[in-house]
């Protein structure tokens, strides 16, 4: 297997584009990722496009084909990659495989989702749980995590206030980030007197509803520097997968799918978890950022809570998390969320992060998980 690096990435804005269409938002990330990578539309020789679920939300399937077709790349390969919400992080799993193997040369990895231009997107995000045990009995996103949330309350003690404040340092590193779908800054009482979504969660511990799209550039790593003087490499790839309903967990206050990529990742890479300079998770929930942090091995179990308390994850503390202001404040457009969670570490490996950069940051992590934990995705990159 070859060693692999990335040369460029991209995010368009994320939020509520009503003037962009789906075509148009993820040939304008592809093209920034290509013009990042100092390269030209024909210099790619295969495309991975992560898309939860353009079918529901804006009556297009056979994505792969639009794409390549509207980015005037025909007659590459191009596939559609899909896992809910951690089809952009297997978007690029898939990339790094295909060079690292060998078959292609140059790929790009890109994710992109259009949330906003149905009126309820909620049944649509569904359908990524188990349609039998758990949607059709009424239940989505917000009611499962709100009870993987009262559970791990009720073992650990975690507190309402704690939930919350995953959400405010989120806001705080979103307000440096001008890609980012809500760069306002929120305090503790604003989240817990929010709307009621699912008790106890409220809107202000949710991810929002958004359109948006990522790109990532993928070479061998030997030939990384003839494009770029500051190649990010990639240190470990790994997947795992887990229950996609709750019900059969051995734990609802675990995600075994992120224990288990997280643990492949740090063994593939030859680092542990206080390596690790900067990390992006998944925090659809606030609860799920208190999960993460946790289940990746930056705090013990049950100290979650306590941690995000007391600073461990602002961005001077020891683990700076989500620089980008995570799914809750940089948005969570499904498809793209795994890419861009790339981007942005790519972003602050190269000491591009302008006012939300991790000061010397050299080993970077994403976490990027679909549905509950059904899929988890884990790279670690370095400088
Ligand atoms: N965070 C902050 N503000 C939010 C928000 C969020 N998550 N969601 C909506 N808002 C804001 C809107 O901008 C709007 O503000 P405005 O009145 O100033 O324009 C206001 O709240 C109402 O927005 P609206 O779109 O009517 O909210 P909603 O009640 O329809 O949706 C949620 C709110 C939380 C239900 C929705 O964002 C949601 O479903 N989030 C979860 C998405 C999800 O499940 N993703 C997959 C995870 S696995």
């Amino acid at each position: 297997m070859r060693d692999v690096a990335i040369i460029g990435a991209s995010q368009t804005k994320f939020g509520e584009l009503w003037d962009v269409s789906f075509r148009d938002l993820v040939v304008e990330a592809g093209l920034k990722a290509i013009e990042d990578a100092g390269i030209v539309g024909d210099d790619l020789d295969a495309m991975y496009v992560g898309n939860m679920s353009a079918g529901l939300f804006v009556g297009q399937e056979h994505i792969a084909s639009l794409i390549a077709d509207h980015a005037g790349l025909t007659p590459i390969p191009c596939a559609r990659v899909e896992a809910a919400c951690a089809s952009g992080g297997l978007a690029l799993r898939n990339g790094i495989m295909a060079v690292a193997s060998g078959f292609h040369d140059m790929v790009i990895s890109a994710g992109v989702e259009k949330m906003t231009d149905i009126v309820d997107p909620t049944p649509a995000i569904a359908t990524a749980s188990d349609q039998e045990w758990e949607a059709q009995q009424g239940v989505t996103f917000p009611s499962l995590y709100a009870m993987m949330a009262r559970r791990h309350m009720y073992e650990y003690g975690t507190t309402r206030e704690q939930l919350a404040m995953f959400s405010v340092i989120n806001h705080k590193n979103a307000s440096k980030n001008p890609l980012a779908q809500y760069q306002n800054t929120i305090t503790v009482d604003q989240v817990l007197n929010s709307s009621k979504v699912a008790d106890p969660l409220t809107l202000l511990d949710c991810s929002p509803v958004t359109d948006g799209a990522a790109g990532v550039i993928i070479c061998p790593a030997e030939d990384a520097k003839k494009y770029t003087d500051t190649p990010i490499y990639v240190k470990a790839a790994a997947q795992a997968s887990g229950t996609i309903a709750l019900h059969n967990r051995r734990d609802i206050t675990t995600i075994d799918s992120s224990v288990n990529a997280s643990r492949k990742a740090y063994k593939m890479a030859g680092v542990g978890p206080k390596d690790i300079d900067v990390a992006e998770v998944h925090d659809c929930f606030s609860i799920n950022g208190i999960l993460a942090i946790e289940d990746l091995g930056f705090v013990e179990k049950g100290k979650g809570g306590p941690a995000v308390e007391e600073g461990m994850t602002e961005m001077d503390g020891e683990i700076p998390v989500n620089p980008s202001g995570g799914l809750k404040a940089r948005g969570h457009p499904l498809g793209a969320t795994g890419i861009a969670q790339a981007a942005e570490i790519v972003k602050q490996l190269k000491g591009e992060a302008g006012k939300r950069q991790v000061n010397g940051a050299e080993i970077g992590m994403t976490h990027n998980i679909g549905g509950t934990g059904g899929t988890a995705v884990v790279h670690i990159l370095s400088n």
